[in-house]
């Protein structure tokens, strides 16, 4: 696979070309993900659920997040790997900016936080010291307990007008990707539509510039609840090769994810 950059995405999107990404925390994993055409890792913070077996993403370090992103790197030097800022490590923007180092330091091409209006700073000040920031809105799982649980968000219209005018200032900030997380499809239609940059999309239905699912739930070997939006392709193909190749090929056809995974 050729080198995936911002460039690389941003065409991508111009022409419609749909793009695959995975969680990856590992470099043997991530090594075999790049070689079926999986173009963005990401060491997501849901390491804190099916690595070390908590119930929220809320205990992840900068620390563990840095080594992951080490081993991915490692294991994937042509692809596009975007480490998660974990709780808190930017609640203030000199936080943001210290926690960015160790990150970007073991490999990363960008960073993702989740939220809107009050990181509008730092996404500005990160991409302006050089950083690639990729927001996150929608269902934001550091913000579980704020949510009450892991609830489909943007369901009436003025949340909807509210996401979309969010998403709209994180680009003008300087975001480069956007991760829209458990939000009703036609909202995701609504934001990707209206952006420039590329909208990756995880329980947001198949209108979006691409998709990201955990790894572990696309294996189906994670524990407890299953999420609607998921689907376990180690069963539909038998082979973790195999099942990575069917997840590409239905990202890029738009085959995935269905109506039964989408609000
Ligand atoms: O932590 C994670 O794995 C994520 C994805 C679910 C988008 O943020």
């Amino acid at each position: 696979m050729a080198k995936i950059t911002t460039a690389v995405l941003q065409k991508m999107k111009q022409q419609g070309d749909k793009i695959s990404m995975l969680t990856a925390y590992d470099a043997s994993f991530a090594k075999l993900f790049a070689e079926q055409g999986v173009e963005v890792l990401l060491i997501g913070d849901s390491l804190g659920m099916v690595l070390q077996g908590h119930s929220d993403t809320l205990p992840v370090t900068i620390n563990d997040i840095a080594y992951h992103t080490r081993a991915v790197r490692a294991g994937a030097p042509d692809a596009f790997v975007i480490a998660d800022m974990p709780f808190m490590s930017y609640g203030t923007l000199e936080q943001a900016l210290q926690s960015v180092v160790p990150l970007m330091q073991a490999g990363a091409n960008m960073v993702k936080l989740e939220g809107g209006d009050f990181l509008l700073p730092t996404v500005k000040a990160l991409t302006e010291r050089g950083v690639p920031v990729c927001g996150h809105l929608g269902l934001t799982p550091q913000s579980v307990h704020i949510f009450g649980g892991y609830k489909v968000q943007g369901k009436t219209d003025a949340a909807a007008d509210a996401m979309v005018a969010q998403a709209k200032a994180l680009q003008d900030a300087g975001a480069q990707l956007l991760v829209l997380e458990c939000i009703p499809k036609t909202l995701a239609k609504r934001i990707t539509d209206a952006l420039t940059i590329p909208v990756i999309g995880i329980g947001a239905g198949n209108v979006t510039d691409g998709q990201v699912l955990v790894m572990h739930d696309l294996l189906g070997i994670s524990s407890g609840y299953i999420p609607k939006f998921s689907k376990n392709y180690l069963a539909q193909t038998g082979e973790i090769r195999s099942a990575i190749a069917a997840y590409v090929s239905e990202v890029k056809s738009q085959a995935f994810p269905t109506d039964q995974h989408s609000f």
